[in-house]
């Protein structure tokens, strides 16, 4: 299995272009179930979860056409062959279960597995299946799958989420564009990448408004067409890649940012010490800092416009090597810390109680070898790498290969010793 090692303490300089973003991608290739017409996506992240799904709608009878490494992907769902998602290709990548909602709304039926619980949490799909409920599905539980059909169509329905969930919203907002007469949803996730799957079911037809805000409205229309979409830049590589050059210290550039959509990252970088020129106009996020200590700083994570739980990890990384103790309160999973054990590896001083970890900055980390849980987990212990001392070998790295595009070369890019070991290299 490959791992990376990582050879730390040498600052990052240069500029490093940021991919289109996993989370939209995963949900826009979904999209494409909607309609008998070609949806052609521009800036597609070539990841192990992207290519994953485009299997999983290969069996279902999408057409996919796809070179190996480009990042324009054509979706042709013509005609679907199948309505039925098995364990096998939800367990592996949570995500697969947005097929359900796209499949009931277009055919509708759909037999799709139930995804599980996973590292970070129980992470159950309740309000999905409320919400398709509440559309006139007839749903049944059954061996682990869910059978849902809706003979006479989705119909249009009030939906008020209990609390935020991105994925419900998403689900329901896709499944409502098909369906007779208007949704409203209420309580809705404001994550930048509903709004880009919003401008992309809108560009196919749909009528949708208020995406990006609390309150979404949603008429339904017949059939929708195809389109092209180009997939928004990922927040969270971009700030993941800010934390590491704020970590190793330097001067890099990131390209293609998504600027807006890291306002709360920005914020606490600059509050840490880390100098940010945030350019939204180009695109540009300048992050600097050489030689200058580092702040504690304390951080909540919340859904947007607050601090992502998708950076949360990395957030941490960088606190460990801070002057001082910060606060570290997770909010939207119940075992998102499995990544302060291995960071303890290194040398960093990290007490978990319960949802909060507290970090008391250790002046220098020591490289040494861990392993991680999952993705945002693994990116922690790479940036933890850069700024430690001597070698880090990060073990299990598929987990990387599912979020960040060319991860070693845009690393290597800017300086840093980062090389993927095989087996054959032991
Ligand atoms: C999305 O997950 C992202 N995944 C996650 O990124 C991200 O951490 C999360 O949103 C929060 O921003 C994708 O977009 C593929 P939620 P999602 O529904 O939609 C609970 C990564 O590393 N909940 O907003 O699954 C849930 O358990 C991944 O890229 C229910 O209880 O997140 C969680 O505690 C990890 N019932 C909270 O709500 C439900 O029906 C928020 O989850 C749905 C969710």
């Amino acid at each position: 299995m490959d791992r990376l090692s990582i050879i730390g303490g040498t600052p990052l300089n240069g500029r490093i272009p940021i991919s289109g973003a996993k989370n939209s991608a995963l949900k826009l290739m979904a999209a494409a179930l909607l309609t008998d017409e070609p949806v052609t996506f521009h800036r597609m992240p070539n990841l192990a979860d992207t290519r994953f799904l485009s299997e999983l709608l290969q069996t279902l009878g999408v057409e996919v056409y796809w070179p190996k490494g480009e990042n324009t992907c054509r979706l042709n769902a013509a005609e679907l062959t199948s309505t039925i998602a098995p364990y096998e290709q939800v367990r592996k990548m949570r995500a697969s279960f947005n097929v359900l909602g796209p499949l009931l709304a277009r055919a509708g039926h759909a037999t799709v597995s139930l995804p599980g619980g996973c590292a970070i949490g129980a992470r159950p799909v309740d309000l999905h299946l409320k919400a398709f409920e509440a559309m006139g599905a007839d749903l049944k539980i059954e061996e682990g799958y869910v059978k849902a059909a809706a003979i006479h169509g989705l119909k249009g329905a009030q939906i008020v989420f209990p609390f935020v969930s991105v994925g419900a919203t998403e689900h329901a907002m896709l499944a409502a564009t098909l369906a007779k007469g208007e949704t409203v949803l209420e309580n809705t996730a404001q994550e930048p990448e509903i709004a880009d799957l919003a401008d992309c079911l809108i560009a196919m037809g749909a009528k949708i408004s208020g995406a990006g805000t609390a309150t979404i409205r949603i008429e339904g229309v017949e059939t929708l067409s195809g389109t092209e979409h180009n997939v928004m830049t990922d927040r969270i590589e971009a700030g993941t890649y800010a934390m590491a050059a704020a970590a190793a210290g330097g001067d890099v550039t990131l390209e293609d940012a998504p600027v807006e959509a890291l306002t709360a990252l920005v914020g606490l970088l600059r509050q840490s010490g880390v100098t940010v020129d945030a350019d939204a106009e180009a695109h540009t996020l300048r992050i600097q800092r050489n030689g200058s200590a580092l702040k504690a700083t304390d951080v909540d994570t919340q859904p947007h416009p607050g601090f992502p739980t998708d950076l949360q990890a990395q957030f941490m990384a960088l606190m460990t090597v801070a002057d001082g103790t910060s606060i570290i309160r997770e909010n939207i999973f119940e075992n998102r810390f499995m990544h302060a054990p291995e960071l303890s590896r290194l040398g960093a001083d990290i007490q978990v109680r319960g949802r909060e970890a507290v970090v008391k900055g250790v002046s220098g980390l020591k490289g040494a070898e861990v392993m991680a849980t999952d993705l945002r987990a693994s990116v922690s212990l790479v940036i933890a790498g850069l700024a430690a001392e001597g070698e880090t070998v990060v073990n299990r790295i598929y987990h990387l290969d599912r979020g960040f595009e060319r991860l070693e070369e845009k690393l290597t890019g800017c300086g840093a010793n980062v090389r993927r070991r095989g087996e054959e290299d032991e």
